[in-house]
């Protein structure tokens, strides 16, 4: 699939999403008359429609969604079936109308309705943060089963500490605090939006108390030490911007509009940050710790030679997983030696502490 097609499925699929018209306040009150006493299911219809003839992709879910979120549900087809053919209110139509004009103009269904599912996960969205994608939901579950296999990544308070690099929503982190109760997360982010969207979400889902969120570069210089009070890591894990600069420019309307470009280009071969990511892991993580990555398919093979090229960073690709396209696009990298370089003086010793929410 071309990436641009990728990346639009990825926007408007999804496990759904709950919404309502909670705090949305509509300032210019205009009945659109053509549209008065026209039931759910005719409104889905008009809407699909309209995006049709305007080449909206995705134009049948895009409206579903629409609808079903101002009429309270999910999904459309999870709506209660007598609202099918029940005429909407005038306030109702009004909201769909905004919300679809805001469709027109190409932006994101997750920001349009301001809140989608991760993993089970209802997230607050708000441009330009990254919308976490299914893809990273496979790179999430490969990490819990090696967690949960694998003795030597859980940490000695029972769980494992989790550095993730480029937390956005704070889809990833949350998705494995809730899963792996015993677990703590420090959650870095270069961007303040992501950082003040990662805080909301802590929140929102009462999960702040085992998460860190700091603002943080990660090709800063010296910024190991940023991570001393918290000891060496049992995992990093990541989604960073891996787009190869030269593809930017494919990406679909949708993305390039909405999405805060530092999320997704990863430089001329994608890599910018993802070697700092490695660079930064070998200083941090603890033996035979791991990271985990979700990566372009042609990063296997550049990662794995650069990795070769770097034998101080004591690190190895160990697995390369496929996503549900059959493309590889997730990493498995490990410690195979000491800890490279870090002032052993600087860690604070062998326990834990605590991360602070
Ligand atoms: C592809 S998004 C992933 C967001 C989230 N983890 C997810 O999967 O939905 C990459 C994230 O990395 C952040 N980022 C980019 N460059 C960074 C850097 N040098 N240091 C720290 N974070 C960075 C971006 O702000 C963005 O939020």
């Amino acid at each position: 699939m071309k990436l641009w097609g990728r990346m639009l499925w990825a926007l408007l699929s999804g496990s759904g999403k709950r919404g309502g018209t909670r705090g949305w306040a509509s300032s210019s009150w205009r009945p659109h008359l053509p549209l008065a006493g026209l039931s759910a299911t005719e409104l889905v219809s008009h809407w699909t429609a309209v995006f049709e003839k305007r080449g909206i992709p995705e134009a049948r879910e895009s409206s579903e969604y629409i609808v079903a979120h101002v009429l309270g549900a999910k999904t459309f087809q999870s709506l209660r079936p007598v609202l099918w053919t029940q005429p909407l209110t005038p306030w109702q139509l009004q909201c769909i109308e905004e919300l679809s004009s805001r469709r027109l103009q190409r932006m994101p269904v997750q920001y349009i309705l301001g809140e989608w599912d991760f993993q089970g996960l209802s997230l607050k969205m708000a441009p330009p943060v990254f919308i976490p994608r299914p893809e990273t939901e496979e790179l999430v579950e490969w990490v819990l089963e090696e967690v949960t296999q694998r003795s030597h990544v859980v940490g000695a308070q029972g769980g494992p500490l989790i550095l993730e690099v480029g937390c956005g929503s704070g889809a990833i982190s949350f998705s494995l605090l809730s899963q792996l109760p015993q677990s703590r997360v420090i959650a870095v982010d270069k961007g303040e939006a992501a950082i003040c969207l990662t805080h909301e979400n802590a929140q929102r889902l009462q999960l702040q108390d085992r998460i860190r969120i700091m603002p943080l570069d990660v090709t800063l210089e010296g910024n190991w030490a940023h991570f001393v009070p918290w000891g060496p890591m049992d995992l990093i894990v990541s989604n960073p911007p891996y787009v190869f600069h030269q593809d930017m420019e494919q990406l679909a309307p949708e993305i390039r509009s909405y999405e805060d470009p530092a999320a997704l280009d990863g430089g001329e071969e994608g890599m910018d940050v993802i070697t700092h990511i490695l660079a930064l892991a070998s200083w941090l993580l603890k033996d035979s710790g791991s990271i985990f990555l979700e990566v372009d398919p042609r990063h296997p093979e550049l990662i794995g030679s650069w990795l070769q090229s770097r034998p101080d960073l004591s690190l190895d690709l160990v697995a390369v997983r496929r996503d549900f396209c059959g493309r590889p696009r997730f990493l498995h990298i490990q410690r195979s030696g000491p800890q490279h370089g870090c002032p052993t003086d600087a860690w604070p010793g062998p326990q834990p502490p605590r991360v602070p929410g």
